[in-house]
């Protein structure tokens, strides 16, 4: 059993990390029984304008119900993440850029060049007519400007809404208008695996159905020839180079928005998530330190995209806050070759890589020939993120990539949690594959059953968080109530994450996946009604049900079943042009995997689609369809199964 095999600290961590066993308990401890005085404590790490006296102030009451962190605290989150390092140690470098192809020379950018280029930017934004509070939209690939461009919001205080580059013009819409975001910042195009992807197009294709855009920047990355809006919009080199490298750090009060977002959730509207700017910022700063015991001098390399939450806390903010010097790629992780990924760890002598689970099951498909063929000996740490790893992977990852040195810190958490809750401190946890571990410090994690019921000692149940902690999301944009209605009714009192999780003998969190109608799809989370409204926005659909099926890479792919207006015909020619379609409407990660016709969706008599049978088909589980006698029409599922597709291996 999986239990059973544990990978101790490592002798060499267990002398040089800044915390052991001890220590974590201590500090664990410390955390929740005396918690204002700990995160009071915590908050010096980061540079105050007013140092705050009040830690945290929250309630999940329905009646009383606030979260505030420091809220008489005063900071700027761009002077903490590069002022105070550029003056007492200006020439560190802080961002490395890795370039999509290999052959082109990486750029690297001091602390003190890091703040100028900010103040540049920020500039150019100021001059644009952004002011505090307003929201920016940032449709940018990985260049170094996306950094830039982020800490300049946090600069002035606007309110930066970073857009994934693979979400499609109508995704970019949405979340345009949601936010009344007057200004996109966006590039030419971007680049990854050798292939264009023409970004400022698709902005041109969102402003259509976007009113609010007023004014869009567009940083040159490629070159390629773009339409130029007269009136709208602007080049970036033009504009800085008009402005000064100089500007002040707007003071914002703790509880002030930093960014906002968009995430899937179990409807079809992504929500905008806020968070603030002292607790986010302390949060994303903590929980790197605790996870990576980060040292000055070496290469953090979280390979996410800034479009994710993991992008915004461990390439940017985390890593900043601390001094660090974050690496950012432009490109994927197997390409030109799949020896890629391991190559940028040598070029960069990285010490902590941080990946997906779905980017090592890649991997291991090229088995470990590419992997050998790189040396690695810089590396020290490995860290996972984005879905929950499966031991084999874990394996591999320890065994292969980390030649047995590394400890693996799988670290769990959402995009609504702003940083690591449950994961492995390097000196101080002992490891199970597959296990996220313990809970840092300040995290209350509680196991319940259907009814609400706590569960004690060895149990699985579903995963909800007791208590508040700095980095937690404030509010959904613009809808408070939605905020309270996700999150806190299914447990009254309590933070429910959405996760399953089992937690074994020795006080160790497994996360077992999401237990509503999300899935996690090579660790990015879709909204199964999302695809859902994609594919019923079709002219010849007339309902469609999706849920998530196995998928060896992807650890779950789209499963969607789909029934067709009366005199409608499915075909492969349907078949392929519905795919298709999902992938214009929300972007390539929504693209079904597998789509079914099928006559009729399994439904109860009073007309809801029992998701569960559906669950079960796409999962090939065919044998245990449970009790199908309530269903209004039982003989659609026969049919269901007869068709079912299954993917190639
Ligand atoms: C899943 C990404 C197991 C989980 C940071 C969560 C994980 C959702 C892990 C959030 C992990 C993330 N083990 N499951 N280490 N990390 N998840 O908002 O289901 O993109 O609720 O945040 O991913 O995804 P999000």
């Amino acid at each position: 059993m999986a239990e059973a095999e544990l990978y101790p600290v490592p002798d060499e961590w267990r002398q040089r990390a800044r915390i052991d066993a001890e220590g974590y308990d201590k500090l664990y401890g410390r955390s929740l029984a005396d918690p204002g005085a700990f995160w009071l404590d915590q908050a010096k790490r980061l540079d105050w304008i007013k140092r705050p006296e009040i830690a945290g102030d929250w309630s999940f009451d329905e009646a009383d119900f606030h979260i505030s962190w420091f809220a008489d605290g005063k900071l700027n989150v761009a002077a903490n993440c590069i002022d105070r390092h550029a003056k007492a140690h200006g020439d560190r470098v802080a961002i490395i850029w890795e370039p999509d192809d290999p052959a082109e020379e990486p750029r690297r950018f001091t602390y003190r060049q890091l703040l100028a280029e900010v103040c540049r930017f920020a500039n150019v934004l100021k001059a644009n007519g952004v002011a505090k509070g307003d929201r920016v939209t940032i449709y940018l690939p990985m260049i170094p400007e996306a950094a830039v461009a982020v800490l300049a919001c946090a600069r002035i205080g606007a309110i930066h809404s970073v857009v994934f580059g693979g979400f499609s013009p109508d995704a970019l819409a949405g979340r345009i208008q949601d936010c009344d975001s007057k200004l996109v910042i966006t590039a030419d195009e971007g680049r990854r695996g050798g292939k264009r992807i023409a970004l400022k197009a698709c902005v041109d294709e969102a402003a259509d159905r976007a009113p609010s855009l007023e004014r869009v920047i567009v940083v040159r990355a490629t070159g390629a020839e773009v339409a130029m809006r007269d009136g709208r919009d602007i080049w970036y080199h033009d504009a800085a180079a008009e402005a000064s490298g100089d500007c002040p750090p707007e003071p914002m009060n703790a509880e002030d928005p930093l960014f906002i977002l968009y995430t899937s959730g179990s409807t079809g509207k992504p929500k905008g998530v806020l968070h603030s700017s002292g607790g986010y910022l302390l949060w994303a700063a903590c929980t790197h330190e605790w996870c990576f015991d980060y040292r000055v001098g070496e290469v953090f390399w979280c390979a996410a995209d800034i479009g994710w939450v993991t992008g915004h806390s461990y390439i940017l903010y985390g890593p900043l806050a601390n001094g660090a010097t974050t690496l950012m790629y432009e490109g994927l992780p197997n390409w030109p070759d799949a020896s890629r990924i391991w190559q940028v760890v040598d070029r960069h002598q990285v010490s902590t890589l941080f990946t997906a689970p779905t980017v090592l099951r890649a991997l291991m498909k090229d088995g470990d020939a590419p992997v050998h063929a790189t040396d690695r000996s810089s590396l020290r740490l490995l860290g996972s993120v984005g879905e929950p790893i499966n031991p084999e992977a874990w394996r591999w990852y320890h065994r292969v990539a980390g030649e047995g040195r590394c400890p693996i810190i799988d670290t769990w958490w959402q995009t609504e949690t702003g940083g690591a809750m449950i994961a492995p401190m390097p000196g101080a946890t002992d490891l199970k594959p597959g296990s996220a571990t313990r809970p840092m410090p300040g995290v209350d994690p509680q196991l319940l059953d259907a009814e609400g019921q706590v569960l004690h000692g060895a149990a699985e149940g579903n995963l909800a968080i007791a208590r508040s902690w700095p980095g937690q999301m404030r509010t959904v944009w613009g809808d408070h109530d939605r905020f309270f209605q996700t999150y806190f009714t299914t447990y009254p009192g309590k933070y429910f994450t959405g996760d399953g999780a089992r937690r074994d003998d020795d006080g160790y969190w497994w996360i077992t996946g999401r237990v509503d109608d999300v899935i996690n799809v090579s660790g990015h989370r879709m909204g199964t009604a999302e695809v859902e409204s994609a594919l019923v926005a079709h002219p010849k659909v007339a309902e469609a049900a999706v849920v998530g099926m196995p998928h060896d890479v992807k650890g779950q792919g789209i499963y969607a079943y789909v029934t067709l207006n009366g005199g409608e015909e499915a075909s492969d020619a349907l078949h392929d042009e519905l795919v298709q379609w999902v992938r214009r409407e929300i972007g390539p990660i929504a693209k079904p995997d597998a789509l079914q016709f099928a006559p009729g969706l399994p439904k109860t008599r009073s007309g809801k689609i029992m998701r569960r049978i559906l669950r079960k088909i796409a999962e090939g589980d065919t044998g245990a369809l449970g009790d199908t006698s309530t269903l209004a029409e039982p003989a659609v599922v026969d049919d269901l199964v007869a068709n079912r597709v299954t993917l190639p291996t």
